[in-house]
């Protein structure tokens, strides 16, 4: 199974029903938060809708027929086509501060080191800049059998090195998501785990419910020394979003907010209302 799908494995029981939404935090937080140029790692077949005043380039590790071939469920969508190729764990071939904005959605679970990523992210942005990021659910996604990775995993991970987890990464997956075959044969889902870890597939690294990947901004706030702020956070389906701005004044073609209301408005509007209740 590919890390894209997330049809629940017949005989086993499926994921949790995502609850109901309220509004579409993607669209939402694309027209309030995005301007200026940034970069979108990870579009594929989903990329962000991107407001007017928004310049992305793109990224992936693979150009677009390499993505085809690694994604053959795929076959039905449009890729995107990257404009750079690069490990975006790394961004090696992005300038330091030279970024307005830089959107991942369902890319911080498949980073072997999430805590480096969001610091290398900060790094490429301008002051005010914006991190954009959507992660699935564990409860309502494929990863529904894992265990929520805890907070002092992803920190181990920055301190001694991904290596260390790897191999129990590519376990879980094999064991608990990628069982197609007879899930009883030990055997051969360790032989599965190993191959899929020889070519490091892009499997979900680590998983997250909304609180623990909360938790893991807020450590990153501390550990980076504050260098920013939530700007808005969100539930959206199976999937919830961050978007974080650099300490700064934000870039210029940023969307003001709207006015607001006019002195006295809160006051007639309370009368009102008192008046409609007794
Ligand atoms: C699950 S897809 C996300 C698709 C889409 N953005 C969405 O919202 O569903 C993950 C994407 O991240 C890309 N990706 C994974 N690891 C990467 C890495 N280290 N560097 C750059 N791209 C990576 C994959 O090639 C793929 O295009």
């Amino acid at each position: 199974m590919s890390a894209i799908s997330s049809e629940p494995k017949e005989g086993a029981a499926g994921p949790a029903e995502p609850p109901q939404d309220f509004f579409d935090a993607r669209a939402e937080f694309a027209s309030r938060f995005l301007a200026g140029e940034g970069l979108e790692i990870g579009a594929l077949h989903l990329p962000l809708a991107m407001p007017p005043q928004a310049r992305p380039k793109y990224v992936d590790r693979m150009s677009a027929d390499q993505l085809r071939s690694e994604y053959p469920e795929l076959g039905g969508w449009t890729l995107t086509d990257p404009d750079l190729i690069d490990n975006g764990e790394l961004l090696e071939t992005v300038a330091d501060g030279s970024q307005d904005f830089i959107v991942a959605n369902h890319f911080l679970e498949h980073c072997e080191d999430p805590v480096r990523t969001i610091g290398t992210h900060l790094g490429k942005l301008r002051p005010g800049g914006v991190l954009f990021y959507a992660v699935p659910d564990k409860r309502y996604s494929f990863d529904h059998r894992r265990e929520v990775t805890p907070l002092e995993h992803m920190v181990a991970d920055h301190e001694q090195g991904p290596e260390r987890s790897r191999r129990e990464h590519y376990d879980q997956w094999a064991r608990l998501v990628d069982t197609e075959d007879d899930p009883e044969a030990p055997e051969e889902m360790q032989a599965r785990a190993r191959k899929l870890e020889e070519k490091l597939y892009s499997i979900h690294m680590h998983v997250w419910t909304q609180a623990e990947f909360l938790k893991m901004i807020i450590y990153c706030r501390e550990r980076y020394e504050e260098a920013f702020d939530i700007e808005a956070a969100a539930r959206q389906g199976l999937e919830f979003v961050v978007v974080l701005r650099k300490q700064g004044p934000p870039p210029e073609a940023a969307v003001p907010l709207p006015p607001p209301p006019p002195p006295g408005l809160a006051t007639r509007v309370k009368r009102r209302i008192r008046r409609t209740i007794g």
